[in-house]
């Protein structure tokens, strides 16, 4: 997967404003400030393309980018902050399930989550409601930076058994340094097939 050419296409905030279903789409989830935006930087080697915030909540749009006129990439907003108000929850909530659910073009959903700590109630929910829904779904677990490599292996191990992954299933990464990008291109490339 090469991303020679990359722009930012548009942020959408209702079902309607989705661009045509044109290219195949690979989704970004996860918990707010849990490093998506981070990592699409990092897989398309662009520093500052998508916004990186230290403050929880900074994507509140489907974000989408155009690489070289064949692939989607889709930062969702993150979910499980807390402070964003009940009822933009339950829109956002909407627009995303709504999207998830009925876009053909969706090749995979990857779901990203913090190597250090136990997977979050929020996360087995997505990840189950994925399977339930058939929508393919890829684990990353980001931010391998801040673990040495023994407690990043034993972390890896207890999040596949809480989300009943085979080792194969997941990706180790880290926005900070870029370990793990070929292993998720890779993975994501075995989508497009
Ligand atoms: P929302 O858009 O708010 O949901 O957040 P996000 O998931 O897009 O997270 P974002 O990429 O904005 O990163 C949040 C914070 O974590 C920033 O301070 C990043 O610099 C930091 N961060 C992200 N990935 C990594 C990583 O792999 N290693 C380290 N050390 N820090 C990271
Ligand atoms: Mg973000």
């Amino acid at each position: 997967m090469q991303f020679a050419n990359v722009t930012f296409l548009k942020s959408v905030y209702k079902s309607a404003q989705l661009p045509p279903a044109q290219w195949p789409e690979f989704a970004f989830a996860g918990r707010s400030n849990v490093g998506k935006s981070s990592l699409i930087n990092r897989l398309l080697k662009r520093k500052n393309l998508v916004k990186v915030s230290s403050r929880p909540g900074k994507t509140q749009s489907l974000n989408f980018f155009l690489v070289d006129d064949a692939l989607y990439l889709v930062d969702l907003p993150g979910y499980g902050y807390a402070k964003v108000a009940k009822t933009m929850q339950n829109d956002w909530q909407t627009l995303i399930t709504d999207y998830l659910m009925t876009r053909e073009t969706l090749r995979c959903v990857v779901m990203i989550i913090d190597i250090r700590h136990p997977l979050k109630k929020q996360d087995r929910e997505l990840h189950d409601w994925l399977l339930e829904n058939g929508i393919p779904c890829l684990a990353v677990y980001t931010k391998a930076d801040k673990l040495p490599r023994g407690q990043q292996a034993r972390q890896a191990k207890l999040l596949d058994a809480a989300l009943n992954i085979a080792p194969e299933e997941h990706v180790i990464f880290s926005a900070k340094t870029g370990e793990g990008r070929e292993k998720l291109l890779d993975k994501l490339d075995q989508f497009l097939v």
